[in-house]
């Protein structure tokens, strides 16, 4: 599935093009923020921020990225006012019905992470179409959250294992970091589900539920950036400042 990485294409000399992270992590935040400082409505800031998503995406996939997981909509950004999320539901029309040819192109496939069968019936069509369109794709993943929460994923995968141990076909001796792996969203990227590296724009730092159990040996950034204004130069930033950084994992530097 995951195929030999291709040579990386970049401008930056600071950035070492062998090293890059497998797996990234977005939570593009800061669209509201962006629109306001302009005296423009929240929704002109989601709609800039759909523009973002495409740079970055096209970026990533040239620089080697092989999963670029973006936080589009979590489970609790329903409680936002109906005029927005009917806005945000939208998007992921708007997004694939103009960018799909481009996502074949560059050799990426979409999948999605969170419940989508939430979601009024055109947006669930056009995930569903984007992931069909693209599902021959073998380069960089492009792996959307939506209707993603982790706290509601970790529950689905509890549920589902103590429903196994309760039916007899595994025991709960069997039930280990492997096994919960495989009963999260992200378990269909792989041996790639972890991020090496989460960012979060606009200048807010947590987590807001995303990937808390992916995320426990991630590399975070923080940026004050907000999510319209990301862009290429930002991507390669993160990556430089990721090279910078000595992953331990709970042992030595040098073991
Ligand atoms: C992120 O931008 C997009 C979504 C959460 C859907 P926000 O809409 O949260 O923007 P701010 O944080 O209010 O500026
Ligand atoms: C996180 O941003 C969710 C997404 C980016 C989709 P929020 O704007 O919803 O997070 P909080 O409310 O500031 O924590
Ligand atoms: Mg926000």
């Amino acid at each position: 599935m995951f195929g030999k990485k291709e040579v990386s294409s970049t401008s930056n000399a600071n950035l070492d093009p062998t090293r890059i992270p497998n797996h990234i992590a977005i939570i593009m935040d800061g669209n509201g923020r962006w629109a306001q400082k302009r005296h423009l409505p929240r929704i002109a800031g989601h709609k800039q921020g759909m523009q973002t998503v495409k740079t970055v995406t096209i970026a990533a996939s040239e620089l080697g990225v092989k999963v670029l997981s973006l936080y589009a909509f979590s489970t609790e950004n329903w409680k936002r006012p109906s005029s927005e999320v009917n806005y945000l539901m939208q998007l992921p029309i708007k997004f694939f019905s103009t960018f799909v040819p481009d996502l074949v192109k560059h050799n990426v496939r979409v999948m999605v992470m969170g419940d989508i069968t939430k979601l009024p019936a055109g947006t669930q069509k056009a995930v569903n179409d984007a992931i069909k369109d693209t599902a021959d794709c073998d380069g960089m993943i492009l792996n959307f959250a939506l209707n993603y929460g982790s706290r509601d994923e970790i529950i689905r995968a509890t549920k589902h294992i103590a429903e196994r141990v309760a039916a007899g076909e595994i025991s709960s001796k069997q039930i280990d970091e492997q096994l919960l792996s495989q009963n999260m969203m992200s378990a269909k990227l792989g041996d790639l589900a972890n991020p090496d590296l989460l960012i979060r724009t606009s200048g807010e730092e947590r987590i807001s539920n995303f990937m808390l159990w992916q995320i426990a040996y991630s590399e975070l950034e923080f940026t004050d950036v907000y999510w319209p204004d990301f862009d290429r130069t930002s991507l390669e930033d993160a990556i430089i400042e990721f090279q910078g950084r000595h992953r331990r994992y709970g042992g030595l530097k040098n073991n």
